[in-house]
């Protein structure tokens, strides 16, 4: 959908800082409700989002929602079965949580290496630059088999193609998407000639041999792929990182807690992500009406689960809006749920983990060095452009 609405807005600036007083009253008041600024159905309580993210009438095809969309070949996130189910098991294999332990120590190692070069330089630094965006873009990169050294010149094309899944964007920004993906393509078509010709042992490799062999896997399909993983390595764990660090420092008794107990690095993961998760919402299209909550939502319209609403629903958890690192009864939904369940979320895992549990065990004196740190426009996907602290 295109639309002209002045980021700068109050009403939209408000809802960037804090959008869960709003999903607290959709909980409330309007669980199942259409939004004429979204032009979609919106849900917002756990029971229907995971309705809407597992019942196969739900179409997890949204090239409606983006008419600037693949038109060449879809990706995985955007297929239903069959061709769902054969893409994503030609990576799958990759991101098992037993691939994903082999690649700890190489995380370990570049989270040391990220942290050692802020703390020699000294002084205030920020979390998103200096750590969370460089850590899952170095790893994505070195799994993939793109040099991590030619980040720059993706960076841009990455955050174009991720701001442009937002539900509310403007005709320039869907432009320059539009160009983004073609620069990601022809540079990811580069590299997928180059391993053709003399093959690695990267994931890129790996699936230009599945290509050779024909029918399983298209040529614009691969790019595709490639694509996809490369944005995702991108634009998700940075923002658990970041959320989460943010969390965690505005609340000064969870972050002791976690200091005196490391060994809770992993409920405390698991809390950050359900508390203030890096994807806000996805959508589906009914492929016949249905019905939720006796509002009937017509066959074709969009639907717009909204994944950081259920994880708050008081529902589902008990006292949703504190942040607790012990809370183990906790099925969030922050990686989606069903047959679209995040590939990457092993390796997410792990990454936010490392770069947590090093960062708050090595900085004892970590501290915010703004009160209201900046978000990103995105709707979509949640995160802030920057998080100053001090040390
Ligand atoms: C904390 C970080 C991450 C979060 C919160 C996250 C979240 C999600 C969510 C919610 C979905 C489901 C979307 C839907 O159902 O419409 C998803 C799917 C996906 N994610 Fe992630 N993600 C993260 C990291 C990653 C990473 C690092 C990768 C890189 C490999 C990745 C790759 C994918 C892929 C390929 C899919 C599509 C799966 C499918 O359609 O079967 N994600 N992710």
């Amino acid at each position: 959908m295109i639309a002209d609405i002045p980021h700068d807005h109050p009403l939209l600036v408000q809802f960037r800082e804090d959008p869960y007083p709003l999903y607290r009253y959709l909980h409330a008041a309007a669980p199942v409700q259409w939004s004429d600024v979204l032009d979609a159905w919106t849900l917002a309580r756990y029971t229907d989002v995971v309705e809407a993210l597992t019942d196969p009438r739900f179409s997890a095809d949204r090239t409606a929602e983006q008419d600037q969309g693949f038109t060449v070949a879809k990706s995985m996130l955007v297929s239903d079965p069959p061709d769902h189910t054969r893409l994503r098991a030609l990576v799958q294999k990759a991101f098992t949580p037993r691939m994903v332990e082999q690649l700890r120590p190489r995380i370990g190692s570049i989270v040391r290496e990220l942290i050692d070069r802020i703390a020699t330089r000294g002084g205030p630094f920020d979390i998103i630059t200096d750590l969370a965006y460089p850590l899952p873009v170095v790893v994505i990169a070195e799994l993939l088999g793109v040099p991590p050294e030619d980040r720059e010149t993706f960076r841009d094309w990455s955050a174009d193609l991720a701001a442009s899944l937002d539900p509310l964007v403007s005709a320039e920004l869907a432009q320059r998407a539009t160009q983004s993906r073609d620069g990601l393509h022809t540079y990811l078509r580069g590299i997928i000639a180059e391993r053709r010709r003399a093959p690695r042992s990267d994931l890129i490799s790996a699936l230009v041999a599945v290509e050779e062999r024909g029918e399983i896997l298209s040529e614009p399909e691969l790019a595709v792929m490639c694509t996809l993983l490369l944005i995702a390595g991108h634009e998700t764990t940075v923002n658990l990182i970041g959320n989460g660090m943010l969390a965690l420092l505005r609340h000064p008794e969870q972050l002791s807690l976690l200091r005196d107990r490391p060994e809770l690095i992993g409920t405390a993961v698991e809390e950050l992500l359900r508390y203030d998760g890096p994807v806000a919402r996805t959508a589906r299209t009914p492929s016949e009406d249905v019905t939720i909550r006796d509002i009937t939502i017509p066959k074709g319209e969009i639907v717009m689960p909204f994944i950081a609403a259920a994880d708050r629903d008081p529902s589902q958890f008990s006292d949703p809006d504190r942040l607790d690192i012990t809370r183990t009864e906790n099925r969030h939904i922050a990686f989606g749920w069903g047959i679209h369940f995040c590939l990457g979320a092993p390796l997410a895992r792990v990454e936010g983990q490392i770069a947590i549990d090093t960062l708050v065990r090595r900085m004892p004196k970590l501290a915010l060095a703004v009160a209201r740190p900046e978000y990103r426009l995105s709707l979509t996907l949640r995160g802030l452009v920057a998080l100053p602290v001090s040390f």
